[in-house]
């Protein structure tokens, strides 16, 4: 009977480590697949955003050349931005590639790489609300993006939130009244509140002077994957130091905040 049991917690202890190895990944495990995959949530600009069916944007650029260095070929997977750190921490994917800010709470279930950018969480209203500050928010309706910091923050600080799957949608509850205000990082607030006035000069959109938050932005891979996110981020790094990254920034004709390392 002893023998059995002890035969019994082997079998059970090989079982739970190759389980364990399978969300491994190595620089020699990813150079073998020759390729990773990156998941991204592209109603996000400029950072990913449709263009037909391609996904392009800043961090698909940015990708483009660390998969190159990487020596791998990139794969980009299309999903909710909620999909995405759960398929990380899954290990469904290789990387979570989608604007996202590197949180504390978030570094409790998934590695990030060295952030890439700063950005701020932008508050739109319409531009005759007569809100113009935080404090005028009150317990107005606050329309955000499902599982994004906007949300996080938004909750945690006693808003009153509505939450929406896309950014689209979350910024059609702010146009068709449902909401009075909407928070979405700046550099997208900027792109989608220029395309929202330029077809609709009769009910613009503003975007308020203060900001809700300032936070970095990197790319989140799962534990496990030390070694590749160690290299990704000398990569980073690389790219930040030599103008790589402010130059793809630029040419997309928006202003590039490095953050400190
Ligand atoms: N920076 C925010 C966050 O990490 C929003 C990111 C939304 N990204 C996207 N591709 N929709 O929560």
């Amino acid at each position: 009977m002893k023998k059995i049991i002890t035969l019994l917690l082997a079998l059970l202890m090989v079982v739970s480590l190759t389980a364990c190895s399978s969300n491994e990944k190595t620089m020699a495990s990813l150079k073998k697949k020759g390729s990773i995959t990156i998941a991204t949530s592209p109603n996000f600009p400029p950072f990913e955003t449709l263009n037909g069916t391609n996904v392009i944007g800043i961090d698909i650029d940015i990708w483009n050349i660390i998969s190159e260095k990487l020596g791998v070929e990139l794969v980009i997977e299309q999903m909710s931005f909620d999909s995405i750190l759960p398929g990380v921490q899954s290990g469904k994917i290789d990387v979570g590639v989608s604007g996202i800010t590197a949180s504390e709470e978030r570094k409790k279930n998934v590695l990030f790489t060295t952030p890439y950018c700063m950005a701020a969480q932008a508050i739109v209203v319409k531009a005759d609300s007569g809100i113009t500050c935080k404090a005028d928010l009150g317990d107005k309706a606050i329309s955000v993006q499902t599982g994004t910091t906007s949300e996080t923050f938004c909750l945690a600080n006693g808003y009153n939130v509505g939450s929406y799957g896309s950014n689209t949608d979350a910024e059609m509850a702010l146009t068709t009244g449902k909401t009075e205000a909407w928070v979405i990082d700046d550099l997208s607030a900027a792109e989608m509140v220029a395309n929202w006035n330029a077809e609709n000069p009769d009910a613009p959109l503003v975007i308020l002077d203060e900001p809700m938050t300032s936070e970095p932005y990197a790319y989140a891979f799962a534990f496990g994957s030390e070694e590749i996110v160690n290299e990704v981020s000398k990569i980073i790094e690389e790219m930040i130091t030599d103008g790589t990254i402010e130059g793809i920034f630029a040419s997309y004709g928006v202003p590039y905040f490095a953050p400190e390392f």
